[in-house]
């Protein structure tokens, strides 16, 4: 209670208050999957950046409505939503090239929103609806950020089209009533036949080359200053780990699957994803510059369903390059390297809870199942040897980087 209360409106009742959060829901979830989309298909590693930032930012925003969600009464957060609402949603990924995507995202669907967030917090309760009041004041200052990025990266290139951005305005047209009620006009054609394919490999610009990177065991013969540079070239290659799950999330999206694990790979792609930036801060503290990728984990990976990925990146993978962890980081410590220490503190850390992640998300899958996780991981590598480039590194027993 505050004295303000004697002022304001007449709130928002459950049932409209639920029916307002799920369209808000939905549109965070589609872009969650629509930025992991990008971050693989975007050339630029600084923008696959930025949208691994964002994408956690609008997980957590998902989260926290579909909570709200589950406390309010008949707020059952996974009932469907307009089917309109759902196709405009679904076009969210079909930009032509980067900027357009950014355009239409955060300058059309994300600015709606924002219009729709700032309508609500007018017409809400201070009382009655201070938990949405609370809820929607810690969403709207990220999206600010994210808007604020868009302009400034648009400043920086080719200004698009905007009759994308104006087509996804408009198919959002009465999607959020407290901003704009519906009208009667008709939504306009869409600019462009562009259909959004998740790519098959991770697209880099011109800076950077493919492959390159040494073995394990040939940085380890290295100086300790080039040994250094290799493993946070390695770092930098992360980015395979980040695009795993970027391509598990785009696909897993559009079928029924909890949005708690979504949000989970949400979490563990932003991980690979700082991950990767770990060693693109520290080459260049070291004077260099990232200049290779090798995307052959993706490539070996992508063809399989989604669950058979997260398990193989979770508990293959992840698992394999553990016990490198402790002593990188006892390596740097004894050298006094702080930079390289504190990165390789946080990876191990982070690690540790991918490794959580694959165990908790493979056995809920297959509590259902006839299948074990071994069985999984038996699938996994029969598809794994149809792979050439697999098959020659099994024959020669060699880590992949
Ligand atoms: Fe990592
Ligand atoms: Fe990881």
């Amino acid at each position: 209670m505050n004295d303000e209360t004697l002022t304001q409106p007449a709130g928002l009742d459950v049932q409209s208050s639920g029916a307002h959060l799920r369209r808000y829901l939905a549109v965070h979830r589609a872009a969650m999957r629509a930025l992991a989309g990008w971050i693989i298909t975007a050339p630029r590693y600084e923008d696959k950046y930025v949208f691994g930032y964002q994408l956690w930012d609008h997980a957590r925003h998902a989260l926290a409505l579909q909570h709200r969600l589950t406390e309010l009464r008949g707020g059952i957060s996974d009932a469907s939503i307009e089917p309109r609402l759902e196709t405009a949603l679904g076009e969210l990924p079909h930009g032509r090239n980067t900027a357009e995507f950014t355009d239409g995202l955060h300058l059309g669907v994300v600015g709606a929103l924002q219009a729709a967030y700032a309508a609500h917090l007018t017409v809400a309760h201070p009382a009655a609806n201070a938990p949405e009041i609370i809820l929607l004041n810690q969403i709207v200052p990220d999206l600010r950020r994210h808007q604020d990025w868009a302009r400034r990266r648009l400043e920086g290139c080719d200004a698009p089209d905007p009759s994308w951005r104006e087509y996804l305005l408009a198919q959002l047209q009465g999607a959020f009533p407290l901003a704009a009620p519906p009208d009667a006009a008709r939504p306009l054609p869409r600019p462009h036949a562009q259909q959004f394919r998740r790519p098959a490999t991770i697209v880099t610009d011109d800076r950077i080359r493919r492959g390159g990177l040494l073995a394990f065991e040939d940085r380890r013969r290295l100086s300790y200053t080039e040994e250094v540079a290799e493993q946070f070239k390695v770092f930098f290659n992360e980015m395979y780990a980040a695009c795993i799950l970027a391509s598990v999330l785009y696909d897993a999206a559009s079928s029924a699957v909890p949005l708690d694990f979504l949000c989970d790979v949400a979490h563990h792609c932003w991980d690979e994803v700082r991950h990767s930036e770990f060693g693109a801060i520290r080459l260049r503290e070291l004077g260099l510059a990232p200049a290779q990728l090798d995307p052959i984990l993706f490539e070996e990976a992508e063809g399989m369903p989604f669950l058979h990925r997260f398990c193989h990146l979770t508990l293959n993978l992840e698992v394999f390059f553990m016990p490198r962890k402790r002593p990188r980081k006892e390596q740097y410590e004894a050298a006094g390297d702080h930079s390289s220490r504190l990165f390789a503190d946080i990876d191990w850390s982070d690690e540790i809870n991918h490794v959580r992640y694959g165990k908790r998300w493979t056995e809920w899958f297959l509590k259902d199942d006839a299948r074990s996780v071994e069985d999984l991981k038996q699938e996994v590598e029969s598809h794994l040897m149809t792979l050439a480039s697999y098959r020659h590194r099994k024959a020669r027993a060699l880590a992949p980087f």
